[in-house]
């Protein structure tokens, strides 16, 4: 193997390859909440409608972007159980060897476990959208009338929650994996990743909220 892919298949190069495709994804939830945003903006949906009529006019490209963040998730769940099954791994073995505690800590076993909700979240998620073809025919009506039931409110909510506390933890850690690790710079970054987390659960929660119990407009069918 070369260089680049022994670094890479190495876990500090796991490491920093899952905390890349971590802030790409943060990337894409800026833009994905900048989209939705125009649902509570303009009520009506029209810009809303728009925004999902404009993305789709870039035709094939679309597909490929989609297609680009499908493979960014995968390989950051992939990752995410490559290194923890070595966790677990390395911890068993020191056990044997030396009886002495180490591999998984609280930290990573709980981004391990929200990250699995979120990814069964992300599923259903887009099985409720994407995968289904009343979307397209009217975007806006979809989700206000998915949004607006309380089962549905209510796991969306649930997720937006436990996408906060993956972030609160996975931002931060997604540096110091890069090995960004500073005085002066690690308090701020977990500082900000606080605020991100806090600032992304809220938004996104304020969306079953809305329409659940403030949308007073016809829910479309
Ligand atoms: C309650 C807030 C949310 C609303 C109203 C919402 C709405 C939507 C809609 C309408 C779509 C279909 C868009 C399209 O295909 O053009 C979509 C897709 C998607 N959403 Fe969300 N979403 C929310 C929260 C989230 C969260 C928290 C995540 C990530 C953890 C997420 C990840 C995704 C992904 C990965 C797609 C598929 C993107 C694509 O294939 O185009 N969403 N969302």
């Amino acid at each position: 193997m070369s260089r680049f892919g022994d670094a890479l298949a190495s876990s500090v190069g796991k490491k920093a390859l899952m905390a890349l495709t971590g802030l790409l994804l943060v990337g894409f939830l800026v833009e994905h909440l900048h989209g939705n945003l125009k649902l509570l903006e303009d009520p009506s949906g029209e810009s809303f409608d728009d925004y999902v009529r404009f993305l789709q006019g870039f035709g094939p490209l679309l597909l490929a972007a989609e297609i680009g963040l499908a493979l960014l998730f995968l390989a950051h769940v992939y990752l995410a159980l490559r290194l923890t099954l070595e966790n677990i791994q390395a911890r068993d073995h020191r056990y044997v060897v030396r009886r002495s505690r180490g591999g998984a800590t609280f930290g990573s076993l709980s981004m391990f476990y929200t990250g699995a909700l979120i990814l069964g979240y992300l599923l259903k998620h887009v099985y409720d959208f994407r995968f289904d073809s009343r979307f397209f025919a009217d975007p806006d009506a979809l989700v206000k009338a998915t949004l607006s039931r309380p089962g549905h409110a209510l796991l969306y909510f649930v997720a937006s929650i436990v996408l906060g506390i993956h972030l609160s933890h996975g931002f931060q850690s997604a540096f110091q994996s890069m090995g960004i690790n500073h005085p002066r710079w690690t308090p701020l970054i977990t500082i900000t990743g606080r605020i991100l987390a806090v600032l992304f659960a809220t938004a996104f929660a304020a969306f079953p909220i809305y329409f659940l119990f403030f949308w007073s407009g016809p829910i479309p069918q």
